[in-house]
């Protein structure tokens, strides 16, 4: 089994800022304001509007996936045809995974185009604006809905599915993560206590990069399709 987390760097040329980089969604914002459970607690409209602009960024039609998440999708679909298996964890909220044809996907930290209800725990697509007015359609509650993305403190979601795949991968390949957020930084760790090979595929080398026994260094939408061509055998 392949195991793959991904984060905001293959994102990047899809028109998707990342976190960290020069430019970033976190340059001069203030994470503990809008990405915390105290900070919508303490400002919703703030933490509704940071979302709301990143859900309109998404569904721009210039927003489309890459030439590196339509090779995870091969990779997936080829590995699948031979009886194995490709498990694609991401710590994106975008849907391009989704949208080039991903199927084994596992989004830990959210989905940008789904909600919650605070009251009654429902999730549901929503591609408009969340307000404060915004009414649950399931419990009818109004003002309850918050984005279903997981803020820091929070668990992310699927922990036991990931903490079982990464005890049995026997490759483990991170793309595009800075490796500055736990518990997906410490993946490739677990990952290789478990016997599994690492492989980095980043812009530059990551935090975590000494962690892994190999790395590629070079936009994703190069080195990852050139990657895949490279398991596939030219397939
Ligand atoms: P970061 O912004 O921390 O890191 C992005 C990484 O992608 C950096 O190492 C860049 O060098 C690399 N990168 C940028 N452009 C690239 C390109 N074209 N090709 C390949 N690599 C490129 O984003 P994440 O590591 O995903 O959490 O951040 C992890 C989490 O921190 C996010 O999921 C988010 C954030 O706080 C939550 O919102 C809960």
């Amino acid at each position: 089994m392949i195991f793959i987390l991904t984060g905001a760097g293959i994102s990047q040329e899809s028109g998707i800022p990342t976190f960290r980089d020069a430019g970033g969604l976190w340059e001069g914002e203030n994470v503990e304001d809008v990405a915390t459970p105290r900070g919508f607690a303490r400002n919703p409209d703030r933490v509704l509007d940071f979302y709301n602009a990143r859900r309109r960024n998404l569904l721009d039609p210039a927003v489309a996936p890459n030439a590196a998440h339509q090779a995870l999708a091969r990779l997936e679909a080829a590995v699948a045809a031979r009886g194995g298996e490709v498990l694609l964890v991401t710590q994106n909220v975008d849907n391009l995974h989704e949208r080039a044809g991903s199927k084994n996907l596992l989004h830990m930290h959210g989905e940008m185009l789904k909600a919650r209800c605070q009251l009654c725990g429902e999730v549901m697509r929503w591609e408009g604006d969340l307000t404060r007015q915004s009414v649950c359609p399931s419990c009818a509650g109004p003002g309850r809905l918050r984005p279903h993305i997981v803020w820091f403190e929070e668990m992310p979601l699927y922990m036991p599915e990931i903490e079982q795949a990464l005890n049995r991968c026997r490759l483990f390949v991170s793309v595009g993560t800075s490796g500055n957020v736990y518990p997906a930084a410490g993946f490739v760790s677990l990952a290789r206590r478990a016997g599994a090979d690492t492989l980095e595929l980043n812009l530059e080398r990551s935090l975590g990069a000494s962690r892994f026994r190999d790395g590629r260094y070079g936009k994703a939408s190069a080195i990852v399709p050139a990657w895949v061509d490279e398991v596939l055998g030219g397939q």
